[in-house]
């Protein structure tokens, strides 16, 4: 058992943007499954959208993010995240951020890029495509070096986070799975959830293996309420060779000016929306899978007159490993699970439906994205609801209680099921859902997953190692997915049903909690 004032499951930009605050005041333990850099936050390529050209240039990233997001952006949570944006940039800059400059250095000008559904190029980036690896690494150093009190963040690597504890109604810490295997519990004043997405539930996806999902199934298993799981965003261009892992070629690429084109060398997103690839990202996803049904879709950057090799040069890189070049080569992209719209549900404070415990970043559901989440949202989003969040702990926690929590029992069925057989199970779950409640969803499809999820629960792999703490994980995220889906009766951003292509007149939110769907404006 050990105490510290803040327990902070994540170590991304939202977490690390929220422990830098709560370090001012408590001790801070930051909790990782893997190393520190193994985040979603450094696996965001394209960049951070924020508005830094005065009150014009905020008010249209409102407007922009409200249409994104397709009649189903919680407005408040917009204009919080895109006005508070331009603070939080200029911080990571104090911090030492190094995002591209032109001229390179200290007095160049910030450069900008486009991307879809922006109405101005506001996307600030690093090292060209690497600019969330640069904003986690420079959020580390400010953590390690840069005037955090010494000593109050405490940053636990290896460290899966199991559940959640609940006392008299209020979240009071968490039993944490060390890297040796032990089992830790940790009490605390309140409890941060950073822990980023969970496109690990789909077998196609851009995001690391760290994406389980693990914030919203302790949430939703400790009683909380989440909300729009079946948001989930399939990003429309990722790497698509055969037996290649789904690489992500950043919207920037398009931003920078590379067209779609199918199997026949045609352009064709002119017959889907007239802002042709630069739409909104559900709009080309669907797009590429329609086409994609007679043959490969390419990016086509053939044409594009620039270094490309400089602008991105981890997708670059990444190219060389199968002998093709951005501007010299055809691209082979199709959609990949990316980022989910849903949450744990919160306000734009942080608070989740439980005391003591609130949530930042992917993990959460502040309604800020609707339907789908505009381009380079995302980073923008933890940097400014994890400080959000961060001081409303710091306003509500408790002070430490002296009696210490009964340490939970850590009941399970008896018996492990072995690594292999774990990996076969993750492996069926996630065939499932990208199959039966991927891109394009319908109620059979949707019941077919429903039936397949009711078998993989007979079946839960059993022990208490990661493999098996994320597959437990993984199922309740799938679940809350295909429950959403099948409930929502309506075509609507990232959500396309084939039976109900229509949107409805009134944008609802879904909400679940403790197995009860309800849909609220
Ligand atoms: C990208 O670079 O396309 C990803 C950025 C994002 O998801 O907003």
């Amino acid at each position: 058992m050990e105490r510290v004032d803040f327990l902070v499951v994540g170590a991304g930009i939202a977490g690390l943007s929220a422990a830098i605050r709560l370090a001012e005041v408590g001790r801070v333990l930051v909790v990782t499954k893997e190393e520190l850099a193994e985040s979603n936050t450094a696996y965001a390529q394209g960049g951070i959208a924020v508005a830094m050209g005065g009150d014009e240039d905020v008010a249209l990233h409102l407007e922009d993010t409200m249409a994104a997001g397709d009649g189903l952006v919680n407005r408040e949570a917009a204009a919080v995240l895109v006005s508070q944006g331009p603070r939080r940039v200029e911080e990571l800059l104090e911090w030492g951020t190094a995002f591209d400059r032109y001229p390179a250095g200290e007095g160049g000008e910030l450069m900008r890029t486009m991307e879809g559904a922006h109405s101005r190029s506001r996307i600030l980036h690093a090292n060209g495509d690497a600019t969330g690896r640069e904003i986690a690494v420079s959020l580390l150093r400010h953590v390690r070096e840069g005037g955090v009190r010494a000593g109050s963040i405490e940053l636990m690597e290896w460290t899966t986070s199991v559940d959640l504890i609940v006392e008299g109604g209020r979240v009071v810490g968490a039993t944490l799975l060390d890297g040796e295997g032990g089992l830790r519990v940790v009490q605390a004043r309140a409890v941060l959830l950073a822990s980023g997405g969970a496109g690990q539930v789909y077998s196609d996806t851009t995001n690391p293996a760290v994406a389980t999902g693990d914030g919203i199934a302790m949430a939703y298993r400790a009683g909380a309420a989440v909300s729009d799981m079946e948001f989930y965003q399939f990003h429309p261009t990722a790497f698509a060779a055969a037996g290649a892992p789904r690489f992500l070629m950043s919207e920037a690429l398009r931003g920078e000016g590379a067209l779609l084109v199918n199997a026949a060398g045609e352009r064709f997103m002119e017959r889907y929306h007239p802002l042709l690839e630069l739409a909104p990202r559900d709009v080309v996803a669907r797009a590429i899978t329609r086409e994609g049904m007679d043959g490969p879709v390419y990016l086509d950057m053939r044409h594009v007159k620039k270094d490309l090799k400089a602008r991105f040069p981890g997708i670059s890189r990444f190219l060389v490993g199968y002998r093709l070049e951005l501007g010299r080569d055809l691209i082979p992209v199709r959609p990949a699970a990316h980022y989910l719209m849903g949450g744990v549900k919160t306000d734009v404070q942080g608070r989740t439906s439980l005391p003591g415990l609130y949530a930042a970043g992917e993990v959460a559901c502040t309604g800020v994205h609707g339907a789908n989440r505009l381009a380079s949202n995302s980073l923008l989003e933890g940097l400014v609801f994890g400080a959000l969040a961060a001081e409303t702990m710091l306003t509500e926690a408790p002070l430490v209680k002296d009696e210490l929590i009964a340490a939970p029992v850590a009941a399970g069925p008896a018996g492990v099921t072995s690594e292999a057989a774990t990996e076969k199970w993750i492996r069926e779950l996630r065939e499932l859902m990208w199959k039966y409640a991927g891109l394009l969803r319908d109620a059979d499809g949707l019941r077919q997953a429903k039936r397949g999820l009711d078998a993989l629960r007979a079946a839960m792999p059993k022990g208490l190692f990661r493999r098996a703490v994320e597959a437990r994980n993984l199922l309740v995220v799938a679940e809350l997915i295909v429950a959403s889906a099948l409930g929502r009766e309506e075509s609507r951003g990232a959500h396309y049903r084939n039976d109900f292509p229509l949107h409805d007149a009134v944008g609802k939110h879904s909400v679940m909690q403790r197995g009860r769907l309800e849909f609220a404006a």
